[in-house]
């Protein structure tokens, strides 16, 4: 996996490990996890990705690695574009090369969001520098690899010390009595990230290739996101209050309504998607087991 101290690919691990040796591909950072291996690999430089990618002896390349930070890339269009353009283009040439299963990780990002439910068939229409570059990586993994599967998609689970996911910063502010605002103006159709890891490897085994939306089946606004992940976790209500994302005054333009059609995935895999009462009643069963914990500490700044 590249991306490998991100939140997906951590959490990705955890859901695999077990069932599948994985090796988490690093990059500034270092990564410690039980049952997983680690190694910094370089993507920048095909040469040296090929043969790193050899000696692991993959044989299934999963990207996630790239430039997240949607204002960031806004200040950055070069970092963006290489980051999450030309790094993927880099990793599609190589599992082509070699003859090795890609996933390439995208995003909900894409549109304008004054539909709903997009299908992946619909015209991208990219509001900001991270979502043009996530489509432009779109297009050129598709070029390089034609046989990669692209994953459309929206996750949460849990982050560590130094990156917060969507769901760890609602639960850490109400847990330590902060208010919160969240948007109630903002759509999208969020999945676990172990479900999204387990979903993901079932198009693997069905030999799948394109574009998926791999996401949950229910459109939902953040507000409300946060006020059922809350009462999930017996978390205080009343610090939630609405807000709006056109009054934040955030950098970058964003799109209101992200959420995705995963017909096409439901129908390749007879996915039966879990619901986010179920997936927030495993977050909490992870918490129980040791997941938030373990994830906390897993990622360092290396030497
Ligand atoms: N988070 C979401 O809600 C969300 C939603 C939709 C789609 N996605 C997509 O899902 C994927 C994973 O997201 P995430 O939230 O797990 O990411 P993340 O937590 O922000 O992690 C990004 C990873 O990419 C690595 N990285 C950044 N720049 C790099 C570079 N130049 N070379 C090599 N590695 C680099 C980082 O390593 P260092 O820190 O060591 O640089 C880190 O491991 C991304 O492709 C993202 O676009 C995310």
């Amino acid at each position: 996996m590249t991306g490998g101290t991100g939140l997906l690919a951590l959490n990705w691990a955890c859901a695999m490990r077990g069932q599948s040796e994985v090796t988490l591909g690093t990059h500034r950072h270092g990564a410690r996890l039980p049952g997983v291996n680690s190694l910094r690999v370089d993507l920048s430089d095909v040469d040296t990705l090929r043969r790193q990618i050899s000696q692991i002896g993959a044989d299934l390349i999963v990207h996630t690695a790239g430039l997240t930070n949607v204002d960031r890339c806004e200040e950055m269009p070069a970092e963006a574009r290489h980051a999450n353009a030309e790094l993927a283009r880099n990793v599609a040439e190589v599992a082509a090369a070699a003859g090795i299963r890609l996933i390439h990780v995208s995003t909900d990002h894409l549109f304008s969001g004054i539909h709903q439910f997009y299908a992946e068939q619909a015209t991208p229409e990219p509001l900001n520098e991270y979502a043009r570059s996530k489509l432009l990586a779109e297009q050129w993994v598709q070029q390089a690899c034609p046989d990669a599967l692209i994953l459309r998609t929206n996750f949460f689970g849990w982050g560590y010390a130094g990156r917060q996911s969507f769901s760890d910063w609602i639960i850490y502010s109400l847990r330590a009595g902060r208010p919160l605002p969240l948007f109630d103006d903002v759509f999208i159709t969020p999945i676990l990230a172990d479900a999204l890891a387990h979903a993901a490897h079932a198009l693997v085994d069905q030999g799948a290739s394109g574009i998926f939306n791999l996401v949950g089946g229910e459109r939902i606004s953040k507000y409300d996101f946060g006020t059922h992940l809350a009462a999930a976790f017996g978390l205080p209500l009343e610090l939630i209050h609405r807000a709006k994302v056109e009054q934040a005054h955030l950098h970058a333009v964003r799109p209101k309504d992200m959420s995705l059609d995963n017909s096409r995935l439901r129908q390749a895999i007879a996915y039966a998607p879990g619901s986010l009462e179920t997936w927030f009643a495993d977050l909490r069963e992870q918490e129980r087991q040791g997941r938030r914990e373990e994830l906390f500490d897993a990622v360092f700044e290396a030497p």
